[in-house]
């Protein structure tokens, strides 16, 4: 059988308001260009994030009507807590509403400043919340993470010399945590693989220092073990996950990917001392250590979510609906990361509009380009969201990359919608010639992606 289905049923749908090129195209002038300001009816295809975006099942919806909505002790809390104890097997869990809170709490108890923090790549929450205590977020991909178009089973690997020499030059006192993302988000979405979990782990406990894991994208990187790390092919995926977080002293989760919910995050820890400082947090800001900021209904969802994305079928039309947007697009040539990713697909902008320099913002030319033609919101990681201002050069300094990133919610879309982005993703890079730059007319000092205002130049244009 070579035809993959969606192993589900559509019980309950959205409407999708169609719209065309031309009221389009006055959406993204009244928006300032910036997708982020357009109003989420307006859009037929929304790639802007897999976060919080999934379709529920009919189980997590009967879970939320069962949800006990008692301040402290409630039956949904211990739920959630058996669930994720028995998935992750840690001895400590902190709910938090979202991911980023369980970093703010972690880093908060454990990140001095001067300090540095090796991962992988962090993502962007996780730097921001390391740099707030005055310390510093060092990525360590291996250099094929660093190569768009390099075929490599585990681009999301850590370079395990260069962490061992980060820790011998800064010593182990100012080396609080090694982290790693699974997968790999702001790398393309590449899993890591078990040799390099155990490897980091090793490395970490030699000098004594704990191990956690990001562990958004959990079971999309199982799978990928699964699928390409020789000795994985007959476990299961619950046996793959077990392993991979046995290896590590704790993690930080957002339920929001791979937790199959709309909200909801946790913490986990193996030290006792650390989780009793990790509650006292908690209870300042985001609520009582048997809820932690969520409804009893919302760690009802999670707890079903957590064990429906193991579920081999669900993974297998996962992996294959992304690779089959990366794919159907990079055969005829539009420079994509390879090899496509978990939950996204990243189309390299500046390789894909080589007329437009870096400094007229290539990525974000290219999301709004999608937009008009086919109402498909995509996401800018490149400049506009990285760039940043020298003062002394007096001129902006472009990001590494200019990528845009179509990330697809889970369980969301069908074969129909992802080939719909592939037939206008082939339309625009007919015509990739005529698609202009753009300049900033407005922008806030801080994460200026989610709120500046843009202007087409003419083609050609400085
Ligand atoms: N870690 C990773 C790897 C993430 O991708 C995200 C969120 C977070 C942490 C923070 O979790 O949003 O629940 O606070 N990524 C989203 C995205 C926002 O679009 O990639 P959160």
């Amino acid at each position: 059988m070579k035809t993959i289905i969606e192993p589900f049923k559509i019980k309950v749908i959205e409407s999708i308001r169609m719209t065309n090129p031309e009221e389009r195209r006055q959406i993204l002038s009244r928006a300032g260009y910036n997708l982020f300001l357009i109003p989420a009816e307006d859009v037929l295809i929304d790639l802007l994030t897999d976060s919080g975006t999934a379709a529920m099942s009919a189980k997590q919806w009967a879970a939320i009507m069962d949800g006990d909505e008692s301040y402290a002790g409630s039956l949904s809390w211990y739920r959630f807590e058996e669930a994720v104890r028995e998935i992750f097997g840690f001895s400590h869990i902190i709910p938090t509403h979202q991911g980023r809170a369980a970093e703010r709490i972690l880093f908060s108890l454990t990140c001095r400043p001067g300090d540095v923090v090796p991962s992988n790549t962090h993502f962007d929450t996780t730097r921001a919340n390391i740099e707030y205590r005055g310390a510093t977020a060092l990525d360590m991909v291996i250099p094929e993470g660093k190569e768009p178009a390099l075929l490599h089973p585990f681009k999301g690997n850590m370079d395990v010399e260069a962490l061992e020499n980060v820790i011998r030059k800064f010593g182990k006192e100012k080396v609080p945590l090694v982290m790693l993302t699974i997968t790999n988000n702001s790398g393309g979405g590449q899993p890591v693989s078990m040799g390099n979990i155990r490897e980091v782990s090793e490395t970490a406990h030699r000098h004594e220092i704990p191990f956690y894991i990001d562990a958004c994208r959990f079971a999309e990187n199982a799978y990928f073990i699964k699928l390409r790390e020789p000795g994985y092919e007959s476990k299961t995926v619950p046996e793959i996950v077990r392993e991979m977080f046995s290896y590590a002293d704790g993690c930080t989760m957002s339920a929001k990917k791979d937790g199959l919910a709309n909200i909801g995050g946790f913490l986990c820890t193996n030290d006792i001392k650390l989780a009793e400082k990790e509650k006292e947090l908690l209870i300042l800001t985001e609520g009582y250590p048997t809820y932690g900021g969520l409804a009893g209904r919302d760690l009802d969802a999670i707890a079903v979510g957590l064990r429906e994305v193991m579920h081999e079928d669900y993974l297998n039309y996962r992996i294959a609906s992304t690779s089959y947007l990366g794919n159907h697009i990079a055969e005829r040539g539009v420079p994509i990361v390879q090899p496509p990713g978990g939950h996204a697909i990243y189309i390299d902008a500046k390789a894909m509009l080589p007329h437009v320099p870096v400094s007229q913002y290539p990525g974000q030319a290219l999301c709004c380009e999608l937009y008009r033609a086919g109402g498909i919101r995509s996401v800018e990681i490149g400049s506009v969201m990285f760039g940043r201002w020298d003062a002394e050069a007096g001129r902006e300094i472009p990001a590494a990359m200019e990528l845009v990133r179509l990330a697809i919610p889970r369980r969301v879309y069908t074969q129909s919608h992802i080939d719909y982005v592939v037939e206008i993703i082939l339309d625009v890079f007919a015509h990739r010639d005529s698609i202009p730059g753009y300049r900033i007319v407005q922008q806030p000092p801080f994460l200026r992606h989610f709120t500046a205002r843009f202007e087409a130049l003419p083609a050609g244009g400085k």
